[in-house]
Protein backbone atom coordinates (compact mmCIF):
# COMPACT_ATOMS: atom_id res chain seq x y z
CA UNK A 1 0.00 0.00 0.00
CA UNK A 2 1.43 3.19 -1.26
CA UNK A 3 -0.83 5.61 0.82
CA UNK A 4 1.37 6.01 3.90
CA UNK A 5 0.77 7.19 7.97
CA UNK A 6 0.90 10.64 8.33
CA UNK A 7 3.64 12.55 10.11
CA UNK A 8 1.78 15.00 12.71
CA UNK A 9 2.84 18.16 10.29
CA UNK A 10 1.12 16.57 7.39
CA UNK A 11 -2.06 16.34 9.08
CA UNK A 12 -1.75 19.62 10.07
CA UNK A 13 -0.99 20.51 6.37
CA UNK A 14 -3.76 18.05 4.92
CA UNK A 15 -6.13 19.97 7.19
CA UNK A 16 -5.23 23.08 6.83
CA UNK A 17 -6.29 21.99 2.90
CA UNK A 18 -9.72 20.64 3.69
CA UNK A 19 -10.33 23.31 6.53
CA UNK A 20 -12.47 25.17 4.37
CA UNK A 21 -14.83 22.03 4.21
CA UNK A 22 -14.76 21.72 8.04
CA UNK A 23 -15.55 25.32 8.54
CA UNK A 24 -18.70 25.45 6.81
CA UNK A 25 -21.08 24.63 9.24
CA UNK A 26 -23.64 21.98 8.21
CA UNK A 27 -26.40 19.84 9.98
CA UNK A 28 -25.60 16.70 11.23
CA UNK A 29 -27.46 13.82 9.26
CA UNK A 30 -26.38 16.36 6.31
CA UNK A 31 -26.15 14.04 2.93
CA UNK A 32 -23.62 14.09 0.72
CA UNK A 33 -25.61 13.42 -2.02
CA UNK A 34 -29.06 13.58 -2.90
CA UNK A 35 -30.51 12.39 -5.89
CA UNK A 36 -34.36 12.41 -6.52
CA UNK A 37 -36.02 10.97 -9.57
CA UNK A 38 -33.92 11.91 -12.16
CA UNK A 39 -34.88 11.24 -15.94
CA UNK A 40 -32.83 12.19 -19.00
CA UNK A 41 -33.33 11.94 -22.30
CA UNK A 42 -31.53 12.31 -25.22
CA UNK A 43 -32.70 13.60 -28.48
CA UNK A 44 -30.35 12.87 -31.34
CA UNK A 45 -30.20 10.67 -33.40
CA UNK A 46 -33.53 9.37 -31.94
CA UNK A 47 -35.65 10.30 -29.21
CA UNK A 48 -34.07 8.21 -26.32
CA UNK A 49 -34.42 8.11 -22.58
CA UNK A 50 -31.09 7.07 -20.79
CA UNK A 51 -32.07 7.24 -17.19
CA UNK A 52 -35.12 6.56 -15.71
CA UNK A 53 -36.41 7.74 -12.52
CA UNK A 54 -32.92 7.27 -10.66
CA UNK A 55 -33.39 8.30 -6.51
CA UNK A 56 -30.48 7.05 -3.64
CA UNK A 57 -28.72 9.14 -1.30
CA UNK A 58 -25.05 9.02 -0.57
CA UNK A 59 -23.59 9.36 3.21
CA UNK A 60 -20.13 11.61 3.91
CA UNK A 61 -17.70 9.82 3.86
CA UNK A 62 -19.09 6.63 2.05
CA UNK A 63 -16.92 4.64 -1.08
CA UNK A 64 -19.69 3.86 -3.80
CA UNK A 65 -19.20 2.25 -7.25
CA UNK A 66 -21.51 2.80 -9.96
CA UNK A 67 -21.59 -0.52 -12.05
CA UNK A 68 -23.39 -1.77 -15.10
CA UNK A 69 -22.79 -2.88 -18.66
CA UNK A 70 -21.22 -0.54 -21.07
CA UNK A 71 -23.91 1.50 -22.68
CA UNK A 72 -26.21 1.38 -19.35
CA UNK A 73 -26.04 5.17 -18.39
CA UNK A 74 -23.23 4.87 -15.41
CA UNK A 75 -20.63 8.16 -17.34
CA UNK A 76 -24.09 10.16 -18.36
CA UNK A 77 -25.26 9.43 -14.63
CA UNK A 78 -21.53 11.18 -13.10
CA UNK A 79 -22.20 13.72 -15.53
CA UNK A 80 -25.58 15.14 -14.18
CA UNK A 81 -23.99 14.20 -10.40
CA UNK A 82 -20.96 16.37 -11.32
CA UNK A 83 -23.04 19.64 -12.35
CA UNK A 84 -21.52 19.12 -15.23
CA UNK A 85 -24.86 18.62 -17.56
CA UNK A 86 -27.82 20.26 -16.32
CA UNK A 87 -30.25 19.14 -18.95
CA UNK A 88 -32.31 16.55 -16.92
CA UNK A 89 -35.62 15.90 -14.97
CA UNK A 90 -35.77 15.78 -10.99
CA UNK A 91 -33.44 17.10 -8.44
CA UNK A 92 -29.94 16.60 -6.89
CA UNK A 93 -28.34 17.98 -3.89
CA UNK A 94 -25.00 18.13 -2.83
CA UNK A 95 -23.76 18.79 0.71
CA UNK A 96 -27.36 20.08 1.47
CA UNK A 97 -27.35 22.67 -1.31
CA UNK A 98 -29.87 22.30 -3.90
CA UNK A 99 -28.16 22.37 -7.47
CA UNK A 100 -30.49 21.50 -9.83
CA UNK A 101 -31.51 25.23 -11.43
CA UNK A 102 -28.32 27.27 -10.15
CA UNK A 103 -27.34 29.51 -12.54
CA UNK A 104 -24.29 28.35 -14.00
CA UNK A 105 -21.58 30.60 -12.92
CA UNK A 106 -22.27 30.00 -9.27
CA UNK A 107 -22.38 25.99 -9.84
CA UNK A 108 -18.98 26.52 -11.96
CA UNK A 109 -17.45 28.19 -8.25
CA UNK A 110 -19.58 25.51 -6.44
CA UNK A 111 -18.08 22.69 -8.84
CA UNK A 112 -14.44 24.20 -8.27
CA UNK A 113 -14.98 23.87 -4.81
CA UNK A 114 -16.79 20.34 -3.91
CA UNK A 115 -16.40 18.57 -6.44
CA UNK A 116 -12.87 16.48 -7.53
CA UNK A 117 -12.90 14.61 -10.44
CA UNK A 118 -10.32 11.77 -11.72
CA UNK A 119 -11.32 10.26 -15.47
CA UNK A 120 -10.05 7.28 -16.89
CA UNK A 121 -7.42 9.03 -18.84
CA UNK A 122 -5.46 11.58 -16.62
CA UNK A 123 -5.80 14.97 -18.77
CA UNK A 124 -3.05 16.12 -17.05
CA UNK A 125 -0.70 18.89 -18.89
CA UNK A 126 2.02 16.55 -20.47
CA UNK A 127 4.37 19.83 -20.86
CA UNK A 128 4.05 21.58 -17.43
CA UNK A 129 5.64 20.00 -14.50
CA UNK A 130 4.01 17.39 -11.76
CA UNK A 131 3.78 19.71 -9.56
CA UNK A 132 2.12 22.65 -11.39
CA UNK A 133 -0.26 20.18 -12.51
CA UNK A 134 -1.38 20.01 -9.14
CA UNK A 135 -1.63 23.25 -8.55
CA UNK A 136 -3.75 24.55 -11.13
CA UNK A 137 -7.52 23.81 -10.05
CA UNK A 138 -6.27 25.91 -6.63
CA UNK A 139 -4.29 29.04 -8.31
CA UNK A 140 -7.30 29.06 -10.58
CA UNK A 141 -9.94 29.61 -7.43
CA UNK A 142 -7.26 32.47 -5.87
CA UNK A 143 -8.36 31.62 -2.52
CA UNK A 144 -4.66 31.01 -1.27
CA UNK A 145 -1.01 32.36 -2.04
CA UNK A 146 1.09 30.39 -4.49
CA UNK A 147 3.73 29.28 -1.65
CA UNK A 148 0.67 28.23 0.31
CA UNK A 149 -0.92 25.96 -2.50
CA UNK A 150 2.80 24.55 -3.53
CA UNK A 151 3.25 23.40 0.14
CA UNK A 152 0.14 21.72 0.15
CA UNK A 153 0.77 20.16 -3.18
CA UNK A 154 3.64 19.06 -2.29
CA UNK A 155 1.94 17.40 0.63
CA UNK A 156 -0.61 15.71 -1.46
CA UNK A 157 2.01 14.15 -3.98
CA UNK A 158 3.80 13.23 -0.78
CA UNK A 159 0.55 11.30 0.37
CA UNK A 160 0.29 9.68 -3.23
CA UNK A 161 3.81 8.46 -3.17
CA UNK A 162 4.83 11.05 -5.71
CA UNK A 163 7.15 12.52 -3.81
CA UNK A 164 10.62 12.93 -5.70
CA UNK A 165 8.90 13.29 -9.07
CA UNK A 166 7.39 16.88 -8.70
CA UNK A 167 10.02 18.53 -11.07
CA UNK A 168 9.36 16.29 -13.57
CA UNK A 169 7.47 16.56 -16.67
CA UNK A 170 3.81 15.00 -16.40
CA UNK A 171 4.32 13.06 -19.65
CA UNK A 172 7.84 11.36 -17.95
CA UNK A 173 6.23 9.76 -15.00
CA UNK A 174 4.57 6.28 -15.28
CA UNK A 175 0.69 5.60 -16.19
CA UNK A 176 0.24 4.38 -12.84
CA UNK A 177 1.83 8.28 -11.28
CA UNK A 178 -0.26 10.04 -13.71
CA UNK A 179 -3.24 8.69 -12.35
CA UNK A 180 -1.94 9.32 -8.68
CA UNK A 181 -0.85 13.11 -9.57
CA UNK A 182 -4.64 13.51 -11.07
CA UNK A 183 -6.13 11.87 -7.72
CA UNK A 184 -3.75 15.09 -6.13
CA UNK A 185 -5.03 17.10 -8.61
CA UNK A 186 -8.47 16.14 -7.82
CA UNK A 187 -7.69 17.01 -4.01
CA UNK A 188 -6.20 20.59 -3.48
CA UNK A 189 -9.77 22.53 -3.11
CA UNK A 190 -10.20 19.83 -0.51
CA UNK A 191 -13.53 18.44 -2.10
CA UNK A 192 -15.88 17.17 0.04
CA UNK A 193 -17.10 14.54 -2.93
CA UNK A 194 -14.45 12.86 -4.73
CA UNK A 195 -16.02 11.26 -8.26
CA UNK A 196 -14.39 8.97 -10.49
CA UNK A 197 -15.01 7.82 -14.26
CA UNK A 198 -13.21 4.30 -14.68
CA UNK A 199 -10.68 5.61 -12.70
CA UNK A 200 -8.73 2.54 -12.66
CA UNK A 201 -9.76 1.71 -16.18
CA UNK A 202 -6.12 2.54 -17.72
CA UNK A 203 -4.60 0.77 -15.42
CA UNK A 204 -2.46 -2.52 -14.27
CA UNK A 205 -4.07 -4.45 -11.19
CA UNK A 206 -1.27 -3.13 -8.93
CA UNK A 207 -2.05 0.35 -9.75
CA UNK A 208 -5.60 0.38 -9.32
CA UNK A 209 -5.50 -1.34 -5.81
CA UNK A 210 -2.50 1.38 -5.11
CA UNK A 211 -5.62 4.07 -6.11
CA UNK A 212 -8.13 1.98 -4.39
CA UNK A 213 -6.26 1.98 -1.43
CA UNK A 214 -6.32 5.61 -1.51
CA UNK A 215 -10.15 5.93 -2.04
CA UNK A 216 -10.72 4.21 0.97
CA UNK A 217 -7.77 6.26 3.04
CA UNK A 218 -9.47 9.63 1.70
CA UNK A 219 -13.09 8.36 3.05
CA UNK A 220 -12.30 6.82 6.07
CA UNK A 221 -9.77 9.44 7.39
CA UNK A 222 -10.98 12.46 5.99
CA UNK A 223 -14.12 11.32 5.44
CA UNK A 224 -14.78 12.67 1.87
CA UNK A 225 -17.31 10.90 0.17
CA UNK A 226 -16.06 8.65 -3.20
CA UNK A 227 -17.98 7.75 -6.64
CA UNK A 228 -16.42 5.87 -8.85
CA UNK A 229 -17.53 4.49 -11.77
CA UNK A 230 -15.99 0.85 -12.35
CA UNK A 231 -15.91 -2.69 -14.92
CA UNK A 232 -13.76 -3.67 -11.67
CA UNK A 233 -15.90 -6.36 -10.08
CA UNK A 234 -12.90 -6.61 -7.21
CA UNK A 235 -13.20 -2.79 -7.39
CA UNK A 236 -17.01 -2.16 -6.62
CA UNK A 237 -16.85 -5.12 -4.27
CA UNK A 238 -14.75 -3.63 -1.81
CA UNK A 239 -16.75 -0.49 -1.72
CA UNK A 240 -18.88 0.36 1.07
CA UNK A 241 -21.94 0.00 -1.11
CA UNK A 242 -22.85 -0.57 -5.41
CA UNK A 243 -24.95 0.78 -7.52
CA UNK A 244 -25.98 -0.95 -10.59
CA UNK A 245 -27.68 0.11 -13.89
CA UNK A 246 -29.10 -1.59 -16.47
CA UNK A 247 -30.05 0.32 -19.57
CA UNK A 248 -30.85 3.49 -17.64
CA UNK A 249 -32.74 1.91 -14.13
CA UNK A 250 -31.05 1.22 -11.29
CA UNK A 251 -31.26 -2.21 -10.07
CA UNK A 252 -29.92 -2.53 -7.07
CA UNK A 253 -28.33 0.09 -4.41
N1 LIG B 1 -24.45 12.83 -26.24
C1 LIG B 1 -25.17 11.73 -26.50
N2 LIG B 1 -26.16 11.74 -27.42
C2 LIG B 1 -26.89 10.63 -27.67
N3 LIG B 1 -26.73 9.46 -27.03
C3 LIG B 1 -25.76 9.38 -26.10
C4 LIG B 1 -24.91 10.51 -25.78
N4 LIG B 1 -24.05 10.14 -24.81
C5 LIG B 1 -24.32 8.83 -24.53
N5 LIG B 1 -25.34 8.38 -25.30
C6 LIG B 1 -25.94 7.05 -25.24
O1 LIG B 1 -26.50 6.88 -23.95
C7 LIG B 1 -26.28 5.56 -23.47
C8 LIG B 1 -25.53 5.60 -22.17
O2 LIG B 1 -24.21 6.08 -22.41
P1 LIG B 1 -23.14 6.21 -21.25
O3 LIG B 1 -23.73 6.99 -20.14
O4 LIG B 1 -21.89 6.71 -21.86
O5 LIG B 1 -22.99 4.68 -20.80
P2 LIG B 1 -21.87 3.95 -19.93
O6 LIG B 1 -20.99 4.99 -19.33
O7 LIG B 1 -22.65 3.14 -18.94
O8 LIG B 1 -21.14 3.06 -20.87
C9 LIG B 1 -25.56 4.83 -24.60
O9 LIG B 1 -26.53 4.14 -25.35
C10 LIG B 1 -24.93 5.94 -25.39
O10 LIG B 1 -24.78 5.55 -26.73
MG1 LIG C 1 -18.90 5.34 -19.53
Amino acid sequence: MVAKRLAKEEVSTIQSIYLHNFSTIKPLAMLALSVQNINKYFHQPVEFQVLKNISFDINPGEFVAIVGKSGSGKSTLLYLLSTMDTDYGGSIAINGTRVTGMPQNKLARFRNEQIGFVFQFHFLLPEFSVLDNVMLPALKRKKKSRPEIEHEAMALLDLLGIKGHERKKASRISGGQQQRVAIARALINGPAIIMGDEPTGNLDSKNTEIVFDIFRQLAAERGQTIIAVTHDDAFAANCDRIIELSDGEMILS
